[in-house]
């Protein structure tokens, strides 16, 4: 099973991987956790050059094709062989997060997005993903504070010096693909307590997990 989370800065995606990985591996089962942009050796070179305040002067085609790239080698290095090996793979933003930040936040055309994101996942769709849903407001105080408190505010922090409407439309972005994919797209309201939504996830998860193998 492949799972993916999404949303935008803040929403708590880290923590509640790690809670579902932890519940998933209570059940016996054995689960991969990975990253875009970085899951790879060589995503994690282009993870800096796509994160670094140095690179605002990156324009919006570049960053797309770079972020193309991280997944293209993700899925064919990591993802999949985990996939193979009988892992569950659960990974933090995926294709959804290029047609909410490139498309609704950048503006680049959403349809050629989706005919490019199918060609970098080499037809590996997730069989769940997880929207935690949060307003703006609330998810980037969350995100800078979290980067201070890391010191990451120069080596990565491109997106969270983004201003609040960039953010409300990549939230819309996300809120529309849900739309469009129901059935593979959950959203969880992310202002409720780590632990309500850690419920909420646990219960997506467990139903689709039933779902695909059958009932104990
Ligand atoms: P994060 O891994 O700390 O969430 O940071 C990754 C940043 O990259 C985040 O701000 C969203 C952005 N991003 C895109 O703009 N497009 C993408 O396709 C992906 C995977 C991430």
């Amino acid at each position: 099973m492949f799972i993916t989370f999404e949303g935008i800065e803040g929403t708590g995606k880290s923590t509640q991987i790690a809670l579902l990985k932890a519940h998933l591996e209570a059940q016996g089962w054995r689960v991969r956790t990975t990253c875009e942009p970085g899951g790879s050796r060589i995503g994690a070179e282009l993870r800096r050059v796509l994160l670094s305040l140095e690179n605002r002067d990156l324009c919006p085609r570049a960053e797309l094709f770079l972020y193309l790239a991280d997944r293209a080698q993700h899925v064919a290095q990591v993802v999949r062989p985990a996939l193979a090996a009988g892992e569950i793979v659960i990974c933090d933003r995926f294709a959804d997060s290029t047609v909410a930040y490139q498309a609704a936040g950048r503006g680049l055309d959403e349809n050629l997005l989706h005919g490019l994101n199918e060609q970098a996942v080499d037809g590996l769709w997730p069989d769940l993903t997880i929207l935690l849903d949060i307003a703006p407001e609330a998810g980037l105080t969350r995100a800078v504070e979290r980067n201070r408190a890391e010191g990451k505010t120069v080596a990565e922090g491109r997106f969270e010096a983004e201003s609040l409407a960039f953010h409300a439309r990549v939230r819309e972005g996300y809120k529309s693909l849900a739309r469009r994919f129901p059935q593979r797209i959950q959203l969880v309201d992310a202002a409720g307590s780590i632990d309500q939504i850690a419920a909420a996830v646990r219960q997506l998860v467990d139903s689709r997990l039933t779902d695909l193998n059958g009932p104990e």
